[in-house]
Order: C-alpha cells, then sequence, then structure tokens
C-alpha cells in the first residue's frame, strides 16, 4: 500500500494516532457509474487526498438478499483503490438495515413515545437491543471483516454511522425488555428500584417488574425524573454495547495496524467509555454552519461559527488527537429540512483548520461529490453535480498545501490553561429537570464564551466511575460549574484534588442531589459542604421581572445571573464578594475556602462571560498566549499545540472582514516558511499557524 501511510499505537488512552497530517474524503461508490470511479480516484489524489471512507449505508451491495453474500462490488471498487495507491477505511453498514430485513423483521425498528414505528425510507430506524437485529448485524459485520478486513487497501474502520444520529430515543418493545432487564440487574429488588425512583409520589409504586416500562406517554410532559435519568443510562449502555458488539467482531479479523473508530458527536452515549473499551481513535463530524446557525453575523454574536470550537473541546476530551471524519466543505441541506449557505471563500479551510487548531491530524471532507438524488441532494460536497473543478476543489488544494506545511505538529497537544469538570450523571439529569438544564446550559455557554473572548483556552474533563486524581491534578484550576447530582466518591476525589493544592470553581446548586436524582436532606451545598466552607440558606430565580443581580467585589460588578443561592460563611471562609442588590443585597455571593493546600471558590450563581474572567484570573489562571501575542479574543481564536518542547500558534479568523493582531516575538509562518513578527494581518476568514521561535 502507500508507503507513505505509517500508523502507531501509542498508549492506552488512544491507540492509534496518525504520524502525518493526512487528508481524506467521503465517497460513495454505489452513487455513481462505475466509469466515474478511476477517474474520481486519480482527481482525489491529484487533490492530495489520500484516504476514503465508504460503505456505511451499503448493506444491500455486500447481502442484496438474506443469507446471500455478494462481494463483487466492493471487490471492483477496492482493486482500483489498491491499483491508484488509494487508503480505505471501511465501514459496516448498520446504520441502514436493508428493505428485505425491516418487511420481514418489524421488531428491529424503532418506534415513537407512542408506540408508532419508524419505517424503511430514512436511515437509523433500526433500535439496538433487538436480539433479530443484533443477529443480522453480527452476520453482515462478520462477512465484511472476513472479506474485506485482509485487503490491502483497507487501513482501517468505522462502525455503523453517528450512533444516535437522527434519533437519540428509543421506544420499542426491544428496548423496552432490556430496560426491565438493565434494571433488574441494577436494583435487584422492586422495593430498591421504588425508593430510588421516589415511586411513592404520585401512587406509582410498582409491585411486579412487567408494570415496569420505559417512559410513556403521560400527561403534562410528567414523566418520573429519576426514571428519566436511568432510562438516559440505559440508552448509553445500549449503545455502547451494540458498539462493543462489532468492535468484538471486528478485532477478531481485521490486519494489525488497521484501527477501528466511529464517527460522532451525538447525546446519549458515553462517548468516553465507549472510545476507551470498544475503538483505537474517535473521529469527529464538523458541520460548523449546521450546528451553530446560518451565516456569520459578527454584529449579532462575536463568535459566529466559532462555537464549533466548543464541540471540538468535547471530542479532544474523548480522544485527544481524534480524527475528523466529515469536515463540511459545502452548504448544508436535506429536501425536506435544513438549509445552509455555501462556505465564503476561505471558510473551508478555516473551519478545517479550526479542526487542526484543537487536535486533529485527519481531516476527511464530506463528501466528494454532491449526490444527485435523494434526501440530501442540498447537502453539498466538494464537487457539484456537474463534476467540474470549482472554487471549492481548488480551495480543498490549496488546504492541502497549507497542511502539509504543518506535519512538524502531528501528534502535537493541545495546551489549556484550566479544565473544566463534566459528567454524565450530570448531563442527563438536566433533561429530566428543566431547572438544571436553564442554569446549565446558561453556564455552559458562558463559561465558552467567556473564555473564547478572553483567550483563555480550556480542556474539559468527564469525571467517570475510574478517574484518578492524577488526570485531575494535571490542571492547577477546575471549574466545575453546577455539579447537582454529587456522590461520596466524587467529593472525596475533589477534596484530594484541593488539598493536594488545587483551586476548584464551583457555582450555585452543586451538591443538590443524590446519584438517583433525589435532593438530599442535608443543608446546601449538601456533600460539598467542607469544600466550600458555606451554607446556602435560601435561593432563588433570578426575576426577569427585576433588575439584573450583581455583586461587588472589591468595587467591580460581578454579575451573579440565573439563579442565587444565598451563601452564608461557616467559620475560616472568606467572602469575596457581596450581592449588591436583590432582597439578599449584602449577602456573600462569592467566598473561598482553604483546605490542605489548595481551596474553594463558591458563587452563588450561574456563571456568565462578564464574570469568568475575573474568577480565573483570581484563582490563578494565565493565558498561554500572553507572551505570544497581542490580539482582541473578540476578532481571532487563538491555539496553541506543544510538542517536544516546539509550540505552534493557530490564529483564526471568523469574521467576514480583515483583522490584524501583534506578534510578540519571531515566529516562523509555517504555511509560507518565513520568519515573522510584529504586526500581522488576517484577511476575511483567514488563518495563519506559527511555530514559536
Ligand atoms: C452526517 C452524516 C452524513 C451526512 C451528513 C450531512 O450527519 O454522517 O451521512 O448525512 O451528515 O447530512
Amino acid at each position: 500500500m502507500d508507503t507513505a501511510f505509517k500508523k502507531s499505537f501509542p498508549n492506552d488512552k488512544q491507540q492509534f494516532s496518525w504520524d502525518h497530517m493526512t487528508m481524506g474524503v467521503c465517497y460513495y461508490p454505489e452513487h455513481w457509474d462505475e466509469n466515474l470511479w478511476a477517474d474520481d480516484l486519480a482527481r482525489m489524489k491529484e487533490s492530495g487526498i489520500s484516504v476514503i471512507r465508504v460503505a456505511e449505508f451499503a448493506w444491500s451491495k455486500i447481502e442484496p438478499a438474506e443469507n446471500e453474500f455478494d462481494f463483487s462490488f466492493f471487490d471492483r471498487f477496492l482493486n482500483l483503490c489498491l491499483e491508484q495507491k488509494m487508503n480505505v477505511i471501511f465501514s459496516t453498514p448498520t446504520a441502514t438495515p436493508p428493505a428485505w430485513l425491516t418487511e420481514a423483521h418489524e421488531e428491529v425498528l424503532n418506534a415513537r413515545m407512542d408506540g408508532v414505528l419508524y419505517r424503511h425510507g430514512c436511515r437509523k430506524h433500526y433500535n439496538y437491543n433487538s436480539p433479530v437485529y443484533q443477529d443480522y448485524c453480527r452476520k453482515i459485520v462478520t462477512q465484511s471483516a472476513m472479506h474485506y478486513g485482509p485487503h490491502p487497501a483497507v487501513i482501517g474502520w468505522q462502525i455503523d454511522n453517528e450512533l444516535n444520529c437522527e434519533l437519540r430515543d428509543f421506544y420499542s418493545e426491544a428496548d423496552d425488555t432490556a430496560f426491565r432487564a438493565f434494571l433488574q440487574e441494577k436494583y435487584e429488588t422492586l422495593n430498591a428500584l421504588n425508593q430510588a425512583w421516589g415511586t411513592v409520589f404520585w401512587n406509582q409504586t410498582y409491585t411486579d417488574w412487567k408494570e415496569v416500562h420505559l417512559p410513556r406517554l403521560t400527561p403534562a410532559q410528567g414523566v418520573n425524573p429519576h426514571m428519566k435519568l436511568d432510562y438516559c443510562r440505559f440508552l448509553a449502555e445500549s449503545t455502547f454495547r451494540f458498539c462493543k458488539m462489532q468492535a468484538d467482531i471486528l478485532r477478531r479479523y481485521i490486519k494489525p495496524g488497521d484501527f477501528i473508530t466511529t464517527n460522532g458527536m451525538f447525546s446519549h452515549i458515553d462517548n468516553h467509555r465507549m472510545t476507551k473499551e470498544c475503538l483505537d481513535i474517535y473521529m469527529y463530524d464538523s458541520y460548523p454552519n449546521f450546528a451553530f446557525g446560518l451565516g456569520t453575523q459578527p454584529d449579532k454574536d462575536p463568535l459566529c461559527d466559532r462555537w464549533n470550537s466548543k464541540n471540538q473541546n468535547e471530542v479532544r476530551s474523548i480522544c485527544p488527537h481524534y480524527g475528523i471524519m466529515e469536515q463540511q466543505s459545502g452548504a448544508g441541506g436535506w429536501t425536506a429540512r435544513m438549509e445552509g449557505p455555501a462556505p465564503r471563500p476561505g471558510q473551508l479551510t478555516l473551519w478545517a483548520m479550526q479542526s487542526v487548531a484543537h487536535g486533529a491530524d485527519f481531516i476527511s471532507f464530506f463528501r466528494w461529490r454532491t449526490c444527485t438524488f435523494g434526501t440530501e441532494l442540498y447537502w453539498h460536497g466538494i464537487l457539484d453535480y456537474d463534476n467540474r473543478e470549482n472554487r471549492k476543489l481548488r480551495e480543498v488544494k490549496d488546504f492541502y498545501t497549507k497542511f502539509q506545511t504543518l506535519s512538524p505538529l502531528c501528534n502535537a497537544d493541545y495546551v489549556s490553561s484550566f479544565g473544566l469538570l463534566k459528567d454524565y450523571d450530570n448531563i442527563w439529569d438536566m433533561e429530566a429537570d428543566i431547572w438544571h438544564e436553564r442554569i446549565a446550559s446558561y453556564s455552559d455557554n458562558e463559561i465558552f464564551a467567556g473564555a473564547e473572548l478572553s483567550n483563555l483556552p480550556y480542556d474539559v474533563l468527564y469525571l467517570q466511575k475510574d478517574s484518578t486524581l492524577s488526570e485531575l491534578t494535571r490542571y492547577p484550576v477546575l471549574l466545575y460549574p453546577h455539579p447537582l447530582i454529587m456522590s461520596k466518591e466524587r467529593a472525596a476525589l475533589l477534596r484530594a484534588y484541593v488539598e493536594q493544592g488545587g483551586t476548584l470553581i464551583l457555582g450555585c446548586r452543586s451538591g443538590l442531589k443524590n446519584t438517583y436524582g433525589i435532593c438530599e436532606m442535608l443543608p446546601q451545598p449538601g456533600l460539598l459542604q467542607e469544600l466550600t466552607g458555606t451554607d446556602v440558606r435560601d435561593f432563588t430565580y433570578t426575576s426577569p421581572a427585576e433588575e439584573d443581580i450583581y455583586a461587588d467585589w472589591n468595587g467591580s460588578r460581578l454579575s451573579m445571573p440565573v439563579f442565587n443561592d444565598v451563601l452564608t460563611p461557616l467559620p475560616g471562609t472568606d467572602v469575596l464578594a457581596r450581592y449588591a442588590n436583590g432582597y439578599y443585597a449584602g449577602e456573600a455571593a462569592l467566598t473561598e475556602h482553604r483546605m490542605g493546600k489548595g481551596r474553594t471558590l463558591h458563587l452563588g450563581s450561574a456563571f456568565s462571560r462578564e464574570s469568568l474572567p475575573g474568577l480565573l484570573h483570581y484563582a490563578g489562571v494565565v493565558s498561554p498566549f500572553a507572551e505570544l501575542i497581542e490580539a482582541d479574543g473578540r476578532d481571532v481564536e487563538l491555539t496553541l499545540r506543544r510538542k517536544d518542547g516546539r509550540s505552534f500558534l493557530f490564529a483564526l479568523n471568523f469574521r467576514p472582514a480583515e483583522i490584524t493582531f501583534v506578534l510578540k516575538k519571531k515566529m516562523r509562518f509555517l504555511y509560507e516558511n518565513r520568519e515573522v513578527s510584529g504586526g500581522q494581518t488576517l484577511p476575511a476568514f483567514g488563518t495563519a499557524v506559527y511555530e514559536v521561535l
């Protein structure tokens, strides 16, 4: 195969990483006349594309009828790839079960909450728990892996496509049965389940396991919140098992050195556990314009589609050197939903560079050519229907040239200034609890905006059952905005972090609930009280009818949005700021409590883009860019990647206008291999990458 292609399996967090900057594209041989294949592959190679992802929706090309396997189609295609030295990521086609299967076995289909089945005709219409579907999947995955696993053109495998995309809720009969089994394993007795779900409330007490079901249609969306929390955990477990089932089969047949991946990122999945236990590398599908609104309107939102960086932070936490399986290259749109503009000149490169800036060393564009038929006929690829050279292909080629100049930073680590703690229990509890959701979503967005606008990059760190103190102590400052759900184990881990010298920042409502989502009958912040040294005796939503609530922090104004915990300092706790208005004016709003070598800051509200920089500054966080560049965070996204003592600075302009900044040190502008310093300009949607000299 292509000898330039080498791979390595560096550590146990991530088993696979690229050893050079690699460009790919998604290709669908089944969409095109076979006469086009050779020309397509040749043009891809000419443009710098050395990897293609195929087959994720092509079940019927391999098993056109039950148990009739026909490998001739992909044999022809893969042999052509081999001739043209094109590397292939082959996919398991389980995202689209064929019509012969769904017609014969309705039980493989997913259902709406009211039981109506999702039918054949779109994609992702199956459920993970049907034993019948699992059998068919095992068969197609085994057959594909046995046949294509040894193929020399194949370098890796994608499992399914975007697990939990389109549908992230599952209500089929098979799911109902599996949910009951999941609960029986977890609680063992009905009594324990009744306790954990507080079923005595509104007479929900279960007297027989057969009465226990998935959340169903109830008046006023009044689903039991504790049940909903377990339902989210169940969905994550189901997705995990489905992925693991496929990964275990693939492992038996793939060539040594080939990798297993899947693409995401969607909810109701524990992506961290899935990656750790099933995959060698995680891939993200990056559609900045799709996820973050239509177009670029800096006067309405200075961050524009830079918001996509928030997702990249999340992906990096799953897998530090992730890949991009689908990088947006054209306008987005299905025929019946979603409309999006074409990337403006420069934006295609900008979006791809943002992925590289965060840690991706593999960029695969979606897709080579726009399909001329089907639901996605407006989801544009690099080439348009007419198959002619166009500005997008020219930009892909230009991106490739730039991308290659970045080879010294392949595998370099992203540099952050603080850690943002999260956990799946709290994320899923938000779905059952709109009070929780309103506070935590507000803070999550504002923390991102505040950090971006003040050039304070952060890593996201998910607390898992097996999280260790050494993962936490890599960050001198950790922000855990609103851990409403808190367990004894987690509280002990946080305490150990603080005692050894860490600074922990907590917001309102911390420590309110146990792991079932039940409120603790303890003074708040419950299990965290030892750490915060505060007592919450009164609390309220801020009222939209009243003025904005703020606190006085040594004469400056500290915004206290959304929800206010009125803090009472316990002995030994310092009050840093006091509420300046509201009926609790004069009470503590921000406190500091020392324990061991560290301290906990407790803010009695949600976090805002205004309050964040001051809090982080007080906690000792410094921008890693301070010595390197003078740039306005509103104008430019900065990131830093570091490897073997070498530092690489990315500057990304998401605005439709030229911007300027000043490099404080001598640097090498990698695209042009020349030394620069002092004032620089970036054109509209421009990017630059510098090595610090
Ligand atoms: C992704 C998906 C692709 C394609 C693309 C555009 O979610 O993986 O198959 O559908 O979006 O809609």
